[in-house]
């Protein structure tokens, strides 16, 4: 009884944030504010109130320091007052949903602090990718990219799928096992040489513009890495297998993501491919899993054909 007196005070909370940031918002509808960076927390803020700081790290949490630190909160209620600009989960977990500006309110054993939000464009939430390249390779934050902008030379080939990729897959296939759910790779590792043929073929099969939704030209595949592969079935419905709703659940956490997401095209360049898994490492991939975008748009970069 007292948990459900609780949950129900706390919803009215909640609720009285929103609407409290609603009419914050409603307020300043004209005031024009030059913002320099389209994310406006960098920085610790401090609050009015002497004993919490917000923050909001390049993970996207919101942080709550506490002055003194050791001072635990009974409640954080956290709300946004605009969901369709940005989210923010029961932990604190920003995701931008659409251009816009937003608060999000966060409630301390009712002391109330809020920060604005400013959502340009997905990109705007990180800084300009610091690509490096060495011998021909593109990384972005210590990631291999291959892609329709950034391809990979003639001559690169690792061999195989790389270990720690393979390792990884063996872990998920086992904890998958596990849960009553077989996953397999169907294809891995491909060289330059196999992915030129295997694009001629479906171009032959289809025309170049089709084939591009859906093939990598010879140098961006994702597969040439040996950190990408194809698993169980490639196939229209494979997206409503227990599987595919197995993998999207648990992958970041054995270091995979899913490359091409639904609704991706316009941005990573390919079709919905349920099938398509690509090795981050956990610590990544569940950074851009929890982002909610894709890899192009957590990196903030292009998958682009040159000249196209
Ligand atoms: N199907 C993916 C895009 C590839 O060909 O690498
Ligand atoms: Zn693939």
């Amino acid at each position: 009884m007292a948990t459900v007196v609780v949950v129900a005070w706390n919803k009215m909370k909640k609720l009285l944030l929103m609407v409290m940031l609603f009419l914050a918002l409603a307020g300043c509808e004209n005031r024009k504010e030059v913002v320099e960076e389209p994310v406006v927390l960098d920085d610790y803020e401090t609050a009015e109130s002497y004993w919490f700081l917000l923050g909001h790290t390049a993970d996207q949490k919101i942080e709550i320091k506490t002055n003194p630190s050791n001072y635990i909160p009974k409640s954080i209620i956290f709300a946004s007052s605009n969901e369709e600009v940005v989210k923010v989960s029961d932990e604190g977990i920003i995701t931008p949903v659409g251009a816009g500006e937003a608060m999000i309110a966060v409630n301390v054993d009712d002391i109330i602090k809020s920060i604005r939000i400013e959502v340009a464009t997905s990109k705007a939430y990180f800084p300009a990718p610091a690509i490096e390249e060495m011998e021909g390779l593109a990384y972005i934050e210590g990631q291999l990219i291959a892609n329709k902008t950034y391809q990979l030379p003639e001559d690169y080939d690792p061999g195989g799928l790389r270990p720690e990729c393979q390792e990884a897959f063996d872990a998920m296939q086992k904890a998958a096992k596990e849960d009553g759910i077989s996953l397999w790779i169907i294809s891995g590792y491909r060289s330059y040489s196999y992915q030129e043929k295997l694009y001629a073929k479906y171009v032959a099969m289809e025309g170049q513009a089709a084939a591009d939704t859906y093939s990598a030209r010879a140098g961006h595949s994702e597969h040439q890495t040996g950190l990408a592969f194809d698993y169980n079935e490639i196939s229209g419905t494979f997206q409503n297998s227990d599987a595919y709703k197995w993998v999207l659940e648990n992958a970041q956490d054995y270091g995979f993501i899913v490359r091409y997401p639904e609704d991706g095209q316009a941005i990573t360049g390919y079709i919905f491919e349920p099938w398509h898994l690509r090795f981050l490492g956990t610590e990544m991939a569940i950074k851009v899993k929890n982002s909610g975008l894709c890899l192009e748009d957590y990196l903030g970069i292009t998958s682009q054909y040159a000249g196209e």
